[in-house]
């Protein structure tokens, strides 16, 4: 019999096309779903004739695999992969490999990871980005686990994956554990955030300048030729031109209530957790949270009011100030999205090539973009670069943007249209350029109610002071912690 390369199971949208690219690649896959007419109607339809063996059982999957076996799952993260990697556990030996391409949390990778180390087994949790599309065609991988499985897995996932223009891969290892599903969550709280930026210039050009769709199609259209050239913003532009059977276009028809699966939020917690502020993406998944309370905000738009709507000025120009706003918001995104990795790499012991990472998303995922392959080169150039911002550049680009992105947002508050996440990353850089911030005042006041210190000026840092406010408290001081 011959064996497979690999083995694969979950036959929905991504396991399958995921199958079909290594097929077509060359390798010979085993394909197993827990309810097996799956398995059936793949392997007589679309699999017929090609070289993908149906299995019905685990241990028949795992018996067909050669050695060392690699059993990759395309499963719904959470419980079920814990399910499978028990069923799978005692059909491999030592050295064999287990791996998990779905959405998992990284916690639970990192968990995962030490679980089936014990067992004598091999373990990556791997990012898959691109969709449908990209899985058939050539996905964003971004695999962690034991770094000892990479080898025997290489040649699989760089032939699969999306590549450049230059022929380089958009997988490589990212680090052991739960790197790689880390790096793909912070990729998809990424994805959030630039698409609340677009949806914000789209609520700008369709509410406050009144551009129809057609309008809005030549815009994005215009800047897809150029430093925005992005996968997201292609498809913005495709939705606003698409047209359903009776002319009308479909993207004013669908409900204004976003949905998620909470990959934004873990990213937005994971901030939280390590103390980094993530202001845009925060808002990107609060902004959805907002939307979806549809019946609530239909109800106060009745009540509540705020200043009437009416743009007077040159209406190419403050479309030339979106695009500005859009662009010097997104890279104060992509900032603080590395400045999370940077922190997390630390708290996790993860050596990440930042680098690398842009690389990974330039191609293949959802957040490909031109823009990436600056960002590779910002790093490629200074691996310890603490801040995008920093970069020449990007410090560039914000300087002929910031008078414009300015006059967006002010603009915005003025008119009363929301676009929290242009303001928010203009309030970050303001913040992050500001070198006396108020937070002098704010430690006086926890000293003052609480006694709990400050450290001066005119004294070397980690030295504390009290200061008895009132006159009334004793010059006890509370101890020093973090939460
Ligand atoms: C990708 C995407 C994908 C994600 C969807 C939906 O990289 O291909 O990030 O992994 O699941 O975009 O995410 P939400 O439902 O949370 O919007």
């Amino acid at each position: 019999m011959k064996l497979a390369d690999i083995g694969l199971i979950g036959l929905a949208v991504m396991g399958e096309n995921l199958v079909m690219n290594m097929e077509s690649k060359g390798f010979t896959v085993a394909v197993y779903n827990r309810s097996t007419e799956k398995v059936t109607n793949f392997v007589e339809g679309r699999a017929k004739g090609l070289n993908i063996i149906g299995t019905y059982s685990i241990e028949e999957l795992c018996k067909s695999l050669k050695k060392p076996r690699k059993v990759m799952m395309m499963v719904k993260a959470g419980q079920p992969v814990d399910d499978f990697i028990e069923k799978i556990i005692p059909y491999l030996e030592e050295g064999d490999i287990i791996i998990d391409g779905g959405n998992s949390h990284f916690p639970d990778t990192i968990r995962r990871t030490a679980y089936v180390e014990s067992k004598g087994l091999l373990y990556i949790g791997t990012g898959v980005s691109g969709g449908e599309e990209g899985a058939l065609k050539g996905p964003s991988m971004m695999p962690g686990g034991s770094p000892k499985a990479w080898e025997a897995v290489k040649p699989i996932f760089q032939a699969i994956c999306a590549k450049v223009e230059d022929g380089s891969p958009c997988c490589d290892w990212v680090g052991e554990n739960g790197a790689g599903h880390f790096v793909k969550m912070v990729h998809n709280g990424i994805e959030y955030g630039d698409m609340q930026l677009i949806c914000e210039a789209y609520q700008l050009m369709r509410d406050y300048l009144g551009m129809s769709n057609e309008e809005m199609y030549e815009v994005f259209s215009e800047w897809n030729k150029a430093e925005l050239d992005s996968y997201l913003i292609e498809i913005t532009r495709d939705i606003l031109g698409y047209k359903d059977e009776k002319g009308e276009a479909v993207v004013d028809f669908i409900l204004d209530t976003a949905g998620q699966k909470g990959t934004g939020k873990w990213t937005a917690i994971a901030a939280l957790d390590e103390g980094t502020p993530l202001t845009l993406i925060g808002e990107a998944v609060f902004s959805r949270c907002l939307s979806a309370m549809k019946e609530e905000r239909v109800a106060a738009s009745k009540i509540l009011s705020g200043p009437a709507v009416k743009f007077e000025g040159d209406k190419k120009a403050f479309i030339d100030d979106i695009r500005k706003a859009l662009f010097a918001a997104k890279i104060v995104s992509y900032a603080q999205g590395y400045t999370l990795m940077r922190a997390a790499a630390k708290t996790y012991g993860w050596n990440l090539n930042y680098g690398g990472i842009a690389l990974m998303w330039r191609g293949g995922c959802i957040i490909r973009s031109v823009f990436l392959g600056e960002i590779k080169k910002a790093y490629d150039k200074n691996p310890e670069l603490t801040n995008l911002l920093l970069d020449p550049y990007f410090k560039a680009i914000i300087d002929d943007a910031q008078a414009g992105w300015r006059r967006v947002c002010a603009a915005s508050v003025m008119s009363g249209i929301p676009v929290p996440a242009m303001t928010t990353a203009l309030n970050y850089y303001d913040g992050y350029r500001t070198a006396r911030l108020p937070a002098n005042l704010l430690q006086a006041q926890r000293d003052y109610f609480g006694a709990h210190t400050y450290e001066r000026t005119d004294c070397p840092r980690g030295e504390f002071y009290h200061t008895n406010w009132t006159g009334e408290g004793g010059n006890t001081s509370a101890s020093t912690y973090v939460v």
